[in-house]
């Protein structure tokens, strides 16, 4: 029986449970995990962080990377190495998880929250240029549910006004535009490995950057910033945000099963996009013109918002679960004023939009029988 998570329903036949965005571990991962264990490193000393640096670098094509505790870790660590704080605007899509917001918070920067171009559903490059002001620093796109930002649009935009880009890439590991991966075109790029992620290493996060100035940095301050060779005591106030060999074991065993769970995001996507898009039944973000998606997760617009409910909870009754769209971040209790501009696409966004099952612990009859629940929940309400 695989790990249920807060994402999984079982059904109420118990013979199968549909899962939301539940990790996907197996063999793979305990025999790497246990070997980890028998070696005795399992805290941040061990050579299996460095290898599942390496091994990741290989995969996004970058010259290097450097392994965190979580996505957030590295959002936070991004804006600090680039000199981000008091007095610096950061700009972010108002449609992301909250993490992205905290990141700008932690350097005590204000965050200033734009709209979403209401087909990717990722920043609006329009609102983003509109929001720009002579104390914007930085620019975080995030690529949500491992579809593409237009970063032709946005990297001009910044280049431009001198502003830095550092990528929300948590959501699209394995996720290309126009052959490259995202992550690879801002200054820093950030991935997360949490629970719910394309793979997981239990919490974890990774940065790539182009400078290797920048990645030297962040080895050092991820690190508590321990003294180097010659350096007597600590120099600077670092953070103990460097992830342990026990997480790198987990992370070495995922890596090598994603492709596998890629082909099934994908082939996932493909099913509901034929069962239900095609058939009229609800719209689907919708893919930036060169991008190769990884949808990490699937999401769905309805009508409105009664239709969206109508169907969060009949299929939650049926035992299948399902998730509501971020909530766009200004009307947090306390980012109200963080607003610049409209927001209408991404509370529109909100209102109607629904994450479907994507965990690969799914198969594939599995997301049909979705399909056609959704389906069946559809004609319920139109008769
Ligand atoms: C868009 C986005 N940004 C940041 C994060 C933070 O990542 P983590 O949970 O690894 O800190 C997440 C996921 O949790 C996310 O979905």
């Amino acid at each position: 029986m695989p790990t249920l998570t807060r994402g999984s329903i079982r059904i109420s036949d118990m013979t199968k449970t549909i899962h939301l965005d539940a990790p996907d571990i197996g063999p793979v991962e305990k025999e790497k995990v246990c070997a980890a264990i028998d070696s005795g490193y399992v805290s941040t000393f061990g050579p299996l962080v460095g290898e599942f640096e390496k091994a990741f670098a290989g995969v996004v094509g970058a010259p290097r990377a450097v392994a965190v505790q979580s996505g957030t870790a590295a959002l936070h660590m991004a804006l600090h190495i680039l000199g981000v704080g008091e007095g610096d605007e950061v700009i972010v899509p108002a449609t992301t998880f909250a993490a992205t917001l905290h990141a700008v918070m932690y350097v005590r920067a204000t965050p200033v929250i734009v709209d979403i171009d209401p087909k990717t559903w990722c920043l609006c490059p329009a609102a983003f240029k509109a929001a720009i002001t002579p104390r914007t620093r930085a620019v975080i796109p995030v690529h949500l549910y491992g579809n593409a930002s237009d970063m032709e649009h946005i990297t001009a935009i910044a280049a431009a006004a001198g502003i830095f880009v550092v990528e929300d890439a948590t959501e699209s590991l394995s996720a290309f535009l126009s052959g490259r991966h995202l992550g690879m075109f801002g200054d820093i790029g950030c991935f997360s490995f949490n629970g719910n992620k394309l793979m997981t290493t239990g919490g974890g996060g990774m940065m790539v950057a182009r400078s290797s100035t920048v990645l030297d940095r962040a080895v050092y301050l991820v690190n508590q910033a321990n003294p180097r060779e010659g350096q007597e005591g600590f120099q600077e106030v670092g953070f103990n945000y460097r992830m342990p060999n026990l997480n790198a074991a987990l992370g070495l065993a995922q890596l090598s099963r994603l492709n596998g769970f890629i082909e099934l995001k994908k082939s996932f996507h493909r099913i509901y996009e034929a069962k239900l898009r095609a058939r009229g039944i609800c719209g689907m973000q919708e893919i930036y013109p060169g991008a190769d998606p990884s949808w990490w997760f699937t999401a769905v617009i309805f009508k409105d918002n009664a239709e969206v409910i109508r169907v969060h909870e009949g299929l939650k009754k049926m035992g299948i679960p399902s998730r509501r769209i971020f909530k766009p971040m200004q009307t947090f209790q306390y980012a109200g004023t963080f607003q610049r501009g409209s927001c209408d696409n991404a509370n529109r966004l909100y209102d109607r939009g629904l994450c479907l099952p994507s965990s690969t612990l799914n198969t594939e009859k599995i997301i049909e029988e979705v399909c056609d629940a959704i389906e069946g929940l559809m004609k319920k309400g139109s008769s």
